[in-house]
C-alpha cells in the first residue's frame, strides 16, 4: 500500500538515527585502550569524537579532558531518546488539530533543521550543533513513533491491520540496517564523511514531503473530527467501490465515540474503563524495551569480538540482516497466527537466547554466543519488535487513542533511555542478560494472562471487550439505529 510506504519514511528515520550513532567501529583486541569501553565510547576513537577533540583544542588550546569527552559523547547519544520522549508525548497536540497526514508532513521541518545542524556541525566547528541536531531528530522520531502506526492502523482494513501495522517496524529495521552499512569505514563512517552520514537523514524527508500530499488523510479522522463525507474517499483509498462494510465499522466506532467524553491523558488513568487497556499498552511497550534488544544493538560488536569473530563489524551487520528478515516473517504470519501467540513466542525465545548468551565461558561456546545473538534478535522481531508499536492503536477507540499512543510512546522512549544509560556492558559483561531473562519471563506471564487477542476484531469490539471485562456479567448486542447503522450496545447487567 503506497500510503503505508510513504508514512514509514518516518519510521525509517527513527531506525536510521538509532543506528547511525552506533555505527560499527573497527575494534581490535590489541587496541587495549579500548578494552572495557562500550561501543558508544569506542566511537570516541573514531570519527565524530575526533571532531570533539579538535574543536575543543582549537577553542581552548589544550586537548579535551577524557571525562569531558565521554560526557559530551554520552550526551550526544542520550539526547536522542530525551527528544524521543518529548516528541512521543506531544503527538496528541497535533493529530486532532491538523490531522494525521498533515502532522506527518509538518514534522519534516524538524528533519530539515536537524540534518542541517548535524551535517554542518563540523564545518561550523561546533559540537553543540551536533548535540542540538540529535535532540531535534529525537523529537521527530518520537512524533513518528506515534503518527505512523496511528495513520497506518486507521487507513487499514481490519483483516490486514496487523500486517500493515508491522510496516512501521519494517521501516525502523531497514533504517538501522542502512545506518550499519553506511557507517562502515569505507563508506561514510570515517573522519571526512561522517557529517554526510548524519545529514543523509534529509533524503527520506524530501521523499516523504514529495509523496505525502498524494496520500489520503485517515478516513476515521475525517469522519470523526471533520464530519466529512468519506465514502468517495474510502473508494479511492481501497481502490474499490465495495466499501460498505468498512464504512459501517467506522461509523460504529464514531457513534461509540460520540457517547464517550473527550479523553485527556489524566482521564486515561482516572477512568476505570481505560485503566486496564492503558496498563496493558504500557506493559507491552516495556516488554519491548526491557527485553534488552538495544543492549544487543549497542554491544553486539563487542560480544562478537569476544567470541573470536575476525570481522565483528560484519557480524553486527549480520544482526541487522536477521533483524530485517524476521520482521518480514512477522509481517506475513501476524494475521494468521495472531498478536498474542507471536508476542509470547518472541518473549520466550528471547529468554532462552539470553540464557545461552550468559554461558559463553568456554571457547567452544563462542559459536553459541553468535547463534544466541542472532536468535535473540530474530525472536524479538517475531513479536516484541513490531506488535507493541501498533497494538496500542488497536486497544483504544478513536476518542482516547491519541492520548493512549502518547503515553505508551513516552514509556517506550523512557525505557529505551534507561537501558542505554544503565546497562553498561563493561559493568556486568554478558551477565547483564540474566536481568533481561528475568524481565522477559515476567512479561511472558503478564502477556499470557492479561493481553487480549486483537486479530480480526474491529476497534469498537476490542474496546467493548475491555468495558465488559470491567463488568463481567454484561453482554453486548448489535442493534440497528434509526439512521440504519449498526451499533454495539451493552445489555442490562
Ligand atoms: C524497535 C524498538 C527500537 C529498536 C528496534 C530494533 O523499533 O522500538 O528501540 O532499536 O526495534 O529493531
Amino acid at each position: 500500500m503506497e500510503e503505508g510506504g510513504t508514512a514509514v519514511m518516518g519510521s525509517l528515520q527513527f531506525g536510521y538515527n538509532t543506528g547511525v550513532i552506533n555505527a560499527p567501529q573497527n575494534v581490535t583486541l590489541d587496541n587495549l585502550s579500548n578494552y572495557g569501553k562500550s561501543e558508544f565510547e569506542l566511537g570516541l576513537d573514531h570519527c565524530d569524537t575526533r571532531f570533539y577533540n579538535e574543536t575543543w583544542s582549537s577553542r581552548f588550546s589544550e586537548p579535551i579532558p577524557p571525562g569531558t569527552l565521554t560526557a559530551l559523547w554520552s550526551l550526544s547519544v542520550a539526547i536522542f531518546s530525551v527528544g524521543g520522549m518529548i516528541g512521543s508525548f506531544s503527538i496528541s497536540l497535533f493529530v486532532n488539530r491538523f490531522g494525521r497526514k498533515n502532522s506527518m508532513l509538518m514534522a519534516n521541518v524538524l528533519v530539515f533543521i536537524a540534518a542541517t545542524f548535524m551535517g554542518l556541525s563540523q564545518l561550523a566547528g561546533s559540537f553543540e550543533m551536533l548535540i542540538i541536531g540529535r535532540f531535534i531528530i529525537g523529537v521527530y522520531s518520537g512524533l513518528s513513533t506515534g503518527f505512523v502506526p496511528m495513520y497506518i492502523e486507521e487507513i487499514s482494513p481490519t483483516s490486514i491491520r496487523g500486517a500493515l501495522g508491522t510496516l512501521h517496524q519494517l521501516g525502523v529495521v531497514v533504517g538501522i540496517l542502512m545506518a550499519q552499512i553506511f557507517g562502515i569505514e569505507a563508506i561514510m563512517g570515517n573522519a571526512t564523511l561522517w557529517p554526510l552520514l548524519l545529514g543523509f537523514t534529509i533524503l527520506p524527508a524530501i521523499l516523504q514531503c514529495a509523496l505525502l500530499p498524494l496520500c489520503p488523510e485517515s478516513p476515521r479522522y475525517l469522519l470523526m473530527n471533520c464530519n466529512e463525507e468519506i465514502k468517495a474517499f474510502l473508494k479511492k483509498l481501497r481502490g474499490t467501490d465495495n466499501v460498505g462494510e468498512d464504512l459501517q465499522e467506522m461509523r460504529n466506532e464514531n457513534q461509540q465515540m460520540m457517547r464517550e467524553k473527550k479523553v485527556t491523558i489524566i482521564e486515561l488513568f482516572r477512568s476505570t474503563i481505560y485503566r486496564q487497556p492503558i496498563f496493558v499498552a504500557i506493559m507491552l511497550q516495556l516488554s519491548q524495551q526491557l527485553s534488552g534488544i538495544n543492549a544487543v544493538f549497542y554491544y553486539s560488536t563487542r560480544i562478537f569480538e569476544r567470541a573470536g569473530v575476525a570481522q565483528p563489524v560484519y557480524a553486527t551487520i549480520g544482526t541487522g540482516v536477521v533483524n530485517t528478515a524476521f520482521t518480514v516473517v512477522s509481517l506475513f504470519v501476524v494475521e494468521r497466527v495472531g498478536r498474542k501467540p507471536l508476542h509470547l513466542t518472541g518473549l520466550m525465545g528471547m529468554a532462552i537466547s539470553a540464557v545461552l548468551l550468559t554461558v559463553d565461558k568456554f571457547s567452544w561456546m563462542s559459536y553459541i554466543s553468535i547463534a544466541a545473538i542472532f536468535s535473540f534478535v530474530a525472536f524479538f522481531e517475531i513479536g516484541p519488535g513490531p506488535i507493541p508499536w501498533f497494538i496500542v492503536a488497536e486497544l483504544f477507540s478513536q476518542g482516547p487513542r491519541p492520548a493512549a499512543i502518547a503515553v505508551a510512546g513516552f514509556c517506550n522512549w523512557s525505557a529505551n533511555f534507561l537501558v542505554g544509560m544503565c546497562f553498561q556492558y563493561q559493568l556486568c559483561g554478558p551477565y547483564v542478560f540474566i536481568i533481561f531473562t528475568v524481565l522477559l519471563l515476567g512479561f511472558f506471564t503478564f502477556t499470557y494472562f492479561k493481553v487480549p487477542e486483537t486479530k480480526g476484531r474491529t476497534f469498537d469490539e476490542i474496546a467493548a471487550g475491555f468495558r465488559m471485562s470491567q463488568e463481567p456479567f454484561c453482554t453486548q448486542t448489535q442493534v440497528e439505529t434509526q439512521t440504519g447503522y449498526l451499533e454495539t450496545q451493552r445489555d442490562e447487567c
